[in-house]
């Protein structure tokens, strides 16, 4: 029996979002909802693709415009940047980490984020069934989706590359440290490293083959890949909505992204996915969250089973009492609490979010179901934070994170 309320959950979520809304009033050029005030003012890529999920429970309106507000800040090559500056950040920490990350203009950031912004343009549209709103939106995405192709898919395998750490949405993972190097990660040498790659590939104009030719971080991250394949099948099936001839081009994308996984990735070894570093895509062996995040495509039925039963619902690797930690806990890097160096252990709600329909796709609905409560009771205790101690389920970084109240969609489709 569960101890908590969904309604009060669902009350307490509403709160937050709208109290993270930043908005030019007189105007109307941006709506957006901020991560958090304090730590993260700006506009995030794949928070903000988030909070236009959560906005389509609460109000269709300003899930359409958080959209359309990360399109304003597109590049004319298609890229979108991870952070848009739609204002100053408060704290001159914040200002000078901005502007290593900038652009000439100072008003965006110069590197990306998980494109999970067409899956969520789909769920909005599907929701709205707005069709001028979707003729909108459908230009910058395919512009977008079309850069990650062109300029990230160097080798043209399906897969793309990220270029900096932070591209993939989970800072410090383990993984980065074969090109970090450090014998102990310190957050102050971390710091300084992630930003002298940015002033690498400022002097290099931020070229993608120069940027090769450096190596300096070059991985094919498989969650960041996951995540752009999901968003391939849903380009595809907007564009079928606007009978668009695109479709089969984004879902030829899909499959080849797919066979690349399961080609390169998946070591049978250890029946894991790994992600791949440098030219000539060496396996970087580090058991973290990413490497779960195959089982939410169709991949191979057994390939997915062992994952899961041998990894995923493993209470010594990545099923504690309050999953699934961001590294497994049999990792020596595994640190489950606070800490500068995100990503190197605690758990997140929005990868929970991705896992929970991943053990639903395969077939583990008890599981997932499961991994809901799980979620649920931590958001319950302990409040929305940024992330959660995995072994006692305390809440930690920044307070009141308001991609963590996506928990709401998992008490919408509980209850449908
Ligand atoms: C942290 C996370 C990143 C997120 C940002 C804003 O840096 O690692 O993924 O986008 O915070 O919430």
């Amino acid at each position: 029996m569960n101890d908590y309320k969904y309604e009060n959950i669902i009350k307490k979520a509403k709160e937050i979002v709208n109290s993270h809304i930043v908005r030019e009033k007189e105007t109307g050029e941006f709506l957006y909802t901020c991560p958090n005030h304090k730590n993260y003012p700006h506009q995030w890529l794949w928070d903000s693709s988030f909070h236009s999920i959560i906005w389509s429970y609460l109000d269709i309106d300003k899930a359409k415009k958080e959209l359309l507000t990360v399109v304003k800040k597109q590049y004319d090559n298609g890229m979108l940047p991870h952070m848009s500056y739609w204002r100053k950040a408060p704290s001159l920490l914040g200002k000078i980490s901005d502007w290593f990350f900038a652009n000439k203009e100072g008003d965006r950031s110069h590197i990306t984020q998980p494109p999970v912004i067409a899956q969520a343009a789909e769920i909005v549209y599907n929701k709205s069934k707005d069709i001028d709103w979707l003729k909108k939106i459908i230009v910058p995405l395919i512009d977008y989706f079309n850069w990650l192709d062109s300029d990230r898919d160097y080798d043209n395998d399906g897969l793309v590359s990220i270029i900096h750490p932070w591209e993939s949405g989970m800072d410090m993972l383990p993984c980065w440290d074969v090109y970090f190097k450090a014998k102990r990660v310190k957050t102050i040498r971390a710091g300084l490293w992630l930003n002298r790659l940015l002033k690498k590939y400022k002097k290099v104009n931020w070229n993608m083959g120069k940027i090769i030719e450096l190596d300096k971080f070059l991985v094919k991250d498989v969650s960041f890949n996951v995540i752009y394949i999901l968003g391939l099948q849903s380009l595809s099936k907007l564009c079928a909505v606007l009978k668009k001839d695109e479709e089969k081009i984004y879902l030829d994308r899909a499959n080849r992204g797919i066979k690349s996984l399961e080609d390169k990735c998946w070591d049978s070894n250890t029946a894991f996915y790994f992600d791949l570093y440098s030219t000539e895509d060496i396996k970087i062996e580090e058991f973290t969250v990413s490497g779960l995040f195959p089982i939410v495509l169709e991949v191979e039925k057994s390939r997915a089973k062992l994952l899961i039963e041998n990894h995923i619902l493993n209470e010594k690797e990545f099923w504690p009492a309050y999953p699934i930690p961001s590294v497994s806990i049999k990792s020596e890097k595994f640190n489950p609490k606070k800490s500068l160096l995100l990503w190197r252990g605690p758990t997140w709600v929005n990868t929970n979010w991705y896992l929970i329909k991943g053990l639903k796709k395969q077939g583990y609905q008890t599981e997932a179901n499961e991994l809901i409560d799980k979620s649920l009771k931590m958001v319950d205790k302990q409040g929305f934070w940024e992330y959660y101690n995995p072994l006692t389920g305390s809440g930690k970084g920044a307070r009141n994170l308001t991609w963590s109240t996506i928990v709401i969609d998992m008490i919408y489709k509980l209850k449908e």
